[in-house]
């Protein structure tokens, strides 16, 4: 198995272990997180955690609570994305949406337990033995204002804000910075954390992960536009349907190709602050700006 697929299976099996019983009386929405949890997705942020916590010298078994609890955001952040009342899309990682399942009600709150359990995770006994309580604070407090409404909210609200308009690229680059970036930013950053690294280091995990998150936002627009729902696992042509203002719909697939590649070089020049060994997360840029879904 590649460490790709290696990583994957740790993260989905740190996942298993932390969703609470569903035997409750709330298995309602404990059912509709672990739907949407387990469902697959390519687990990108997480494998940045991993990744910048190995770069910096720390364990796997210290990435992991981060890990989870970044993909736990994520996956909320995906759920609320697709209402009916956001982008309106019923397919989600080759499934039916989370509401299409469970109904509005339970996807909203689906969502909302996903992400107060990312920061219970954080912030557990567990993980505070492990890690030390300085790194859990300082992980929850990043988690928490890239998550927010400076960070990935404020990226949707611009989102919203740009639909049936043309935004000029400065708006454009704002908002994908934000709804995606930031998400993308917070995973290099919190490795770095958990492997109790110096701030030169954060820095330098911040840099990479800005160019990787703009390049996957980016490229994520061009699959809207090129792939199929088979492939893409979510509905092709949203952006359209919904007259997003995106790079895609501004510059043309073309350039914007262009753009994710150079985007990747410039993420990859950013490991060049780091002694240890970078093959994995230059890869792993690379590879996302080569993603078919
Ligand atoms: C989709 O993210 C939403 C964006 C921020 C573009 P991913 O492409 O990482 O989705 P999964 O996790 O693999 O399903
Ligand atoms: C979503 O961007 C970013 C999030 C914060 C979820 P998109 O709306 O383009 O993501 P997809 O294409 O639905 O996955
Ligand atoms: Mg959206
Ligand atoms: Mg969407
Ligand atoms: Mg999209």
């Amino acid at each position: 198995m590649t460490t790709a697929n290696n990583d994957i299976v740790m993260i989905e099996n740190a996942l298993q272990g932390l969703l609470p019983p569903d035997q409750s009386s709330e298995r309602l929405v404990v059912e509709a997180m672990k739907y949407s949890l387990e469902a697959g997705g390519k687990r990108v942020r997480p494998r940045l955690v991993l990744e910048f916590c190995r770069l910096c010298g720390g364990t796997d078994e210290k990435a992991l609570p981060f890990a989870c609890a970044v993909e736990m955001i994520h996956t909320y952040s995906l759920i609320h994305d697709d209402l009916p009342c956001m982008d309106d899309d019923d397919l989600r990682r080759g499934r039916p949406s989370n509401h299409k399942k469970f109904g509005e009600a339970f996807a909203l709150l689906a969502g909302d337990a996903l992400l107060t359990m990312a920061f219970e995770v954080i912030n557990s006994d567990e993980a505070a033995s492990l890690l030390g309580d300085r790194a859990c604070r300082l992980a929850s407090k990043a988690l928490a204002s890239y998550a927010g409404a400076h960070g990935m909210i404020g990226g949707q609200v611009i989102d919203l804000q740009n639909e049936n308009t043309a935004a000029p690229i400065e708006a454009l680059r704002e908002m994908d910075a934000k709804k995606t970036g930031c998400l993308i930013k917070a995973a290099c950053e919190l490795g770095c954390i958990a492997a109790g690294a110096d701030e030169e280091k954060i820095k330098a995990a911040r840099e990479y992960g800005e160019s990787v998150g703009l390049a996957f936002q980016i490229q994520d627009d061009i699959l809207d536009k090129i792939s199929s729902d088979e492939e893409l696992g979510k509905p092709v042509g949203s952006d359209e349907e919904n007259k997003k203002s995106t790079y895609v719909s501004l510059l043309g697939v073309e350039k914007c190709v262009a753009l994710v590649d150079e985007l990747t070089e410039k993420a990859t020049a950013s490991l060049a602050a780091f002694d240890g060994d970078s093959q994995g997360l230059a890869e792993l840029a690379r590879s996302l700006a080569k993603r078919k879904n």
